[in-house]
């Protein structure tokens, strides 16, 4: 019976510790990298439609689909086994925003993995360091972040506005 009991523990562990691997968004229990690390090559990415960010080595993929901030992060997981992406440069966060004005003009703002849903503070979904933000506006209560492709300014908006978004690989 004992033996029994030991091996029925031992089989949920190994089912619990499975499922936390597969589901990346709340996933708590992987260290969060200190640095981007990025795999693509520049003509891997190029290949997504992608572009390189020439400090940092991301790949900025702009999905021509609007979703709300947690399907978006969804799509860049299963799509690209990528983060909505995290921006660490004034150069990076024009580049991107220069990069969808002229695939996208029509449209006005993207996501960007930055949020404080899952804690006090904000935190970018690749959980890489905020070491750079660019917000105009102080928002409080649980906020995603948008950038205004206008000014290349970040607003914080509420998560469930479906917008255009970029994925980082
Ligand atoms: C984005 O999608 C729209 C509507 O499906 C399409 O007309 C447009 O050409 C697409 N833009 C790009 C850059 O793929």
């Amino acid at each position: 019976m004992t033996n029994f009991l030991l091996a029925l523990v031992f089989t949920v562990g190994i089912v619990a510790s499975t499922n936390a691997v597969a589901i990346r968004f709340d996933d708590v229990s992987t260290p969060a990298p200190t640095t981007p690390k990025p795999t693509l090559s520049t003509a891997a990415c190029a290949d997504l439609g992608g572009i390189k960010s020439h400090s940092t080595g991301q790949c900025f993929i702009h999905v021509n689909e609007t979703k709300t901030f947690i399907q978006a992060e969804l799509h860049c997981e299963s799509a690209f086994k990528g983060y909505l992406a995290s921006v660490h440069s004034a150069f990076d966060n024009l580049y991107i925003a220069d990069f969808a004005r002229e695939l996208f003009p029509t449209i006005d703002q993207y996501y960007i993995g930055l949020t404080n849903l899952e804690s006090t503070s904000y935190a970018w979904q690749d959980g890489t360091p905020v070491d750079y933000s660019d917000f105009q506006y102080n928002n409080y209560g649980p906020q995603c972040t948008t950038v205004d492709m206008k000014t290349a300014n970040w607003v914080k908006t509420d998560c469930f506005t479906p917008a255009y978004f970029v994925c980082t690989v």
